[in-house]
């Protein structure tokens, strides 16, 4: 079975020219400016929402270049939410280099994302006035800024449920997977059975995407995460493992729990003992069924699209974000 690598491989040409547009397009004529946008544009990502969009199109038919505007618009959504992320959740690494707001503070953190913003907006508006992107666009953001509020907002409630979770992560993170996927299926199709397949494709590989993320916080080694491990732990954010882990625990270890989770108490002894539970109640094994769950379910959806390599590979990139390790 083709790996990541392989299925970037498949549409290399359309991705050289994502990178052309993402280059030509958020070039700006000062250099410091210039330096700090190519710093998190060029930041080594795995341009997962421009593949989507790309081989959406394809699944549909679509062969042109609009995808590539299109998917350079989702990857910088996407980078210009990174970047406030990171901000928000006050992380030192991303993508093995140092955030913006550590090399250069908040304001430049803040100000880069809202500049790339305004560069999608400016690519937005140069295409057609019929465009169905600017609404979906206009949505997708809004939604995704209301996944991180609510995230925000329940930050101290231990007694989030993990559906309640399911639902922020399915705004945060799914939304815009899915966003790529319909703007890939618009530029090929009127077929709205196809279009919805491919939104709903992307929505549940996007819930799987966070799952997975939120566990390869715990299991995986920086260097290769290419972020701060333990992360989410550290900052006493709770995200699906911990969810899950409290779910199994009795009266006691949830006290021990809330107090590790606060972030002024000993982190090696919060990291032991969050491990220790890990192991006793199988949470790796449960989040990542959980996360195939979905990705089975964006697997059916692909039924309704004719039979071509481009849907083959959507299936194959619906397994890989299950079964990847960074
Ligand atoms: C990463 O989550 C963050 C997101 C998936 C969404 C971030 C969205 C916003 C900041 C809302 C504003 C949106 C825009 C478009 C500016 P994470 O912290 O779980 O993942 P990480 O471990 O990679 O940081
Ligand atoms: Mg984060």
């Amino acid at each position: 079975m083709p790996n990541f690598d392989q299925i970037v491989q498949l549409i290399a040409d359309d991705l050289g020219a994502v990178e052309a547009k993402l280059t030509e397009q958020t070039a700006s004529e000062y250099s410091f400016v210039d330096m700090a946008v190519q710093h998190v544009v060029k930041g080594g990502g795995k341009r997962l929402r421009p593949i989507l969009v790309v081989l959406s199109a394809k699944a549909c038919g679509y062969e042109g270049s609009d995808a590539h505007t299109l998917a350079a618009v989702v990857e910088l959504i996407h980078v210009a939410s990174l970047v406030h992320d990171d901000v928000l959740d006050e992380a030192s690494i991303r993508r093995g280099r140092e955030t913006l707001q550590t090399k250069w503070g908040n304001k430049v953190a803040v100000l880069v994302g809202d500049y790339l913003h305004a560069r999608v907006l400016s690519m937005l508006v140069s295409r057609r006035a019929e465009d169905p992107a600017m609404e979906i666009l206009a949505d997708t953001t809004q939604a995704m800024c209301e996944g991180e509020v609510i995230h925000a907002y329940k930050s101290g409630d231990f007694d989030i449920t993990e559906d309640e979770y399911l639902k922020i992560i399915s705004f945060k993170t799914g939304k815009l997977i899915a966003a790529s996927c319909t703007l890939g299926a618009h530029l090929g199709t009127t077929d709205e059975r196809q279009i919805a397949a491919l939104t709903t494709y992307g929505q549940q590989i996007g819930t799987a995407f966070q799952i997975v993320d939120d566990l390869l916080d715990f299991v995986v080694a920086p260097e290769k995460l290419g972020k701060n491990a333990f992360g989410d732990l550290r900052e006493g954010k709770l995200t699906f493992p911990i969810i899950v882990a409290r779910s199994y625990c009795d009266d006691a270890e949830k006290d021990k729990l809330e107090h590790v989770l606060n972030p002024h108490t000993d982190e090696a002894a919060a990291i032991a003992f969050v491990q220790s539970l890990f192991q006793r109640y199988d949470v790796g094994p449960h989040c990542l069924t959980v996360a195939q769950t979905y990705a089975d379910r964006a697997k059916s959806a692909l039924q309704a699209l004719p039979d071509t390599s481009a849907r083959t590979a959507l299936e194959q990139l619906a397994n890989y974000v299950v079964s990847r390790d960074s």
